[in-house]
């Protein structure tokens, strides 16, 4: 690792030059299956051809104009986006994490509204939000937030998956105004809720005239089998943050809002330079387009389910294996033990996966792999769990 950069990340000893699909290549050549693309980015794998070239016609035309006029493509987009997941405006900033925050704001500004005097959001034990201070202090994560003290304070921390915890908080708290709530908790280990979860969070926000807002920043974009996992309960949020995937690598983030939480900001309450540049913004529409056209949640759901029965059926009984859980291509597989010589393992045969929270192999591969390529993971996978000693 270079001296000149900040000693943030643990990179893995391998660096890539290039990728096709859901194959990458390294600087010496060796080919390695993707599953975990870019963190649940690249939904269309790398060196999609037509993606490439409607971002190289744009980057020849116009970059970036900044938000003092209008941005035609930011304007097609929003209209697309909001159309696919049901919601009324949307903001465009650069990543999650920002998305979050804007999340976080429109809570405030509807709190103040409503004359709360310190509008707080309910958020969960091992959430997380994103690395700026907000979302920081949003998530459930000590590790995420110690020594960056004092933290951003209105946050009232409930269990996930509870919901006798936020009805007991209603209670008692009158200064409540939002839930924030992954519908799957990705970095904590593709942790998955009960079978009508978000639909009682909903009728709790409803009862209390609070905003439900629903990260899918992770969970979002097809990966589950819909373009947002939530219209699996057939819910409606109040405000929903979607990122990674929206521009399959490009940096993007948009926090989408509907009824009264979409009327909340005003000019001068919020902005970004780059937020929905020209560049990014057509990226993204083509982005959907093809998730549409090509049918990627489908594709998504059933390549899952598929895969999820296979590593049922190699791991059931295998006493490493605690529990395999998650929902279409968002897979986690939970050991008695550390994960890590697994990641490594799958590294050295040519399957990059991650392992989240050290007992967690996360699986979240560009949602095209063809059904060899998700047989290819799964073995590599199993074999590298079998080999444990
Ligand atoms: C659920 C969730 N929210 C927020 C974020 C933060 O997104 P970003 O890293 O783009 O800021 C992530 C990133 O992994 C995430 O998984």
């Amino acid at each position: 690792m270079s001296d000149h950069l900040m000693n943030t990340y643990a990179p893995l000893p391998v660096a890539f030059e290039r990728g096709e699909g859901a194959w990458l290549w390294d600087t010496d050549g060796k080919r390695y299956l993707d599953a975990i693309a870019g963190l649940g980015v690249c939904a269309l794998g790398h060196g999609h051809a037509g993606l490439a070239r409607v971002i190289a016609d744009q980057a020849s035309k116009l970059l970036h104009t900044g938000n003092l006029v209008h941005i035609p493509w930011q304007e097609k987009l929003a209209e697309r986006l909001t159309g696919v997941a049901g919601m009324d405006r949307v903001f465009f900033g650069n990543s999650g994490a920002e998305a979050v925050e804007c999340a976080v704001k429109i809570a405030r500004l509807s709190g103040h509204a409503r004359g709360l005097e310190n509008p707080s959001v309910i958020v969960m034990e091992k959430s997380f939000h994103g690395r700026t201070m907000a979302a920081l202090s949003a998530t459930g994560n000590r590790k995420v937030q110690a020594g960056f003290e004092p933290l951003v304070s209105g946050f009232v921390r409930a269990p996930f998956a509870d919901t006798a915890a936020i009805e007991n908080i209603a209670k008692n708290n009158r200064e409540i105004m939002a839930v924030l709530v992954e519908p799957i908790q990705g970095e904590s280990g593709v942790r998955t809720a009960h079978d009508g979860y978000l639909a009682e969070l909903r009728a709790i926000c409803d009862e209390n005239g609070w905003l439900l807002i629903l990260d899918e920043i992770q969970s979002g974009l097809c990966r589950t089998g819909k373009w947002y996992d939530h219209q699996h309960e057939g819910i409606q949020a109040d405000i929903l943050v979607s990122a990674k995937a929206l521009a399959n690598g490009l940096p993007i983030g948009a926090c989408m809002a509907s009824g009264k939480a979409a009327e909340a900001m005003q000019p001068g309450s919020h902005g970004s330079t780059f937020g929905g540049n020209p560049l990014v913004t057509r990226a993204a529409c083509t982005v959907l387009d093809i998730m549409a056209s090509e049918g990627i949640a489908d594709h998504a759901a059933a390549t899952g389910a598929r895969m999820m029965s296979a590593f049922r059926e190699r791991l059931g009984d295998n006493g490493l294996v605690k529990d395999i859980r998650g929902r279409g291509l968002m897979i986690g597989i939970e050991l008695e033990r550390n994960a890590t010589p697994v990641k490594d393992h799958c590294l050295e045969a040519g399957v990059l996966v991650n392992v989240t929270q050290e007992s967690v192999i996360r699986l979240l591969p560009p949602l095209v792999i063809d059904e060899e390529q998700a047989g290819m993971i799964v073995s590599a996978v199993c074999d590298s769990i079998e080999a444990l000693d």
